[in-house]
């Protein structure tokens, strides 16, 4: 069983040819709302990928924002704890996605901050947790040092970047980095390959959005190239990649099948708009694989080996 710990926000989405520029205006397209926020994301991932029960800590605002993101969560089949701080507004992003499908987001995180260490349910039950970093550094701390007393795995998806404390690294078994927060965190300057060695954590996953991702197993190197797609909105399918990542080692799925199926769901992820409705089902991925060429391709994990210095 999983425990996700984290953010739910709804979406306020608007398409545009670019993402604006600092004091530019730019017309956009129509403006779309979803359940969103990096938490809530992974949760529903981590749902669909189906194997394992997952169960959601979240703050929400006691307000008409709310009621979306429990509806997008229960649908999914998340067991939710949730927190209802009176007063403070459910978190909300603002999000432009240009038409390459990239995206640019601004959190107002309004409940999500309000999650604290008093907040953690019993462990009891729980083989992993799951974070991300939109609720305060502190509680992430607090329920990580929580988890690894308890013996429960703990997986951090270290996003949006931020400096982690070495408390907090040392307790972490799964982290998730971009090639940005890898070399942050690394703190040293050379190739992915030398920076997934700096790290202390056993298992360190970089994702390189298209080109796949690269995992350091304790002294194991796994690399996964990416699925292609046509992508429409990549808002999400990191998050989807961490869910169903987390949903597939909880169900004892070897490193290298848990990366295939995760790195599926992630490209499938982008070709809707929106975050938690573009989570697709454990169905949808197995149908994605099924046509999609097994082994990977020998160049394309050339070319990712070398881009991350393994080779
Ligand atoms: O990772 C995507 C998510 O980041 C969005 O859903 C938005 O809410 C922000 O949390």
């Amino acid at each position: 069983m999983v425990l996700v710990a984290g953010s739910a926000n709804l979406d306020f989405v608007v398409r545009a040819p670019h993402i604006p520029a600092p004091g530019e205006t730019i017309l956009g397209g129509a403006f779309q709302t979803f359940a969103g926020g990096k938490g809530a994301n992974q949760a529903v991932a981590c749902a669909r990928a189906g194997g394992v029960a997952t169960h959601m800590l979240l703050a929400l605002g006691d307000d008409a924002f709310a009621a979306p993101i429990e509806a997008s969560l229960n649908s999914a089949d998340v067991t939710l704890h949730t927190v209802r701080p009176s007063g403070v507004p459910t978190g909300s992003a603002f999000i432009c996605v240009d038409d390459q499908a990239e995206n640019a987001i601004t959190v107002a995180p309004g409940a999500n901050a309000c999650l604290t260490s008093a907040h953690l349910p019993p462990l009891k039950g729980y083989s992993h947790l799951l974070m991300q970093l939109e609720i305060p550094m502190e509680t992430v701390t607090a329920y990580a040092l929580a988890a690894r007393a308890a013996g429960v795995q703990v997986a951090l998806n270290a996003a949006p970047a931020q400096p982690l404390a070495s408390e907090l690294l040392a307790a972490v078994d799964v982290l998730v980095v971009n090639e940005g927060e890898l070399r942050t965190l690394a703190g040293v300057q050379g190739s992915i390959a030398f920076c997934l060695a700096h790290l202390p954590c056993p298992v360190v996953v970089v994702t390189l959005g298209a080109r796949g991702c690269v995992v350091r197993e304790g002294a194991t190197f796994h690399v996964q190239t990416g699925f292609e797609v046509l992508a429409v909105d990549t808002t999400g399918a990191g998050d989807t990649f961490c869910g169903a990542l987390v949903a597939a080692l909880a169900d004892h799925t070897p490193m290298a099948q848990a990366l295939r199926q995760a790195s599926a769901a992630a490209a499938l992820a982008c070709t809707q708009m929106g975050a938690q409705n573009s989570v697709p089902t454990a169905q949808a991925v197995a149908a994605f694989l099924a046509q999609s060429p097994q082994p990977q391709d020998a160049s394309d994990i050339e070319a990712l080996r070398q881009y991350a210095g393994l080779s």
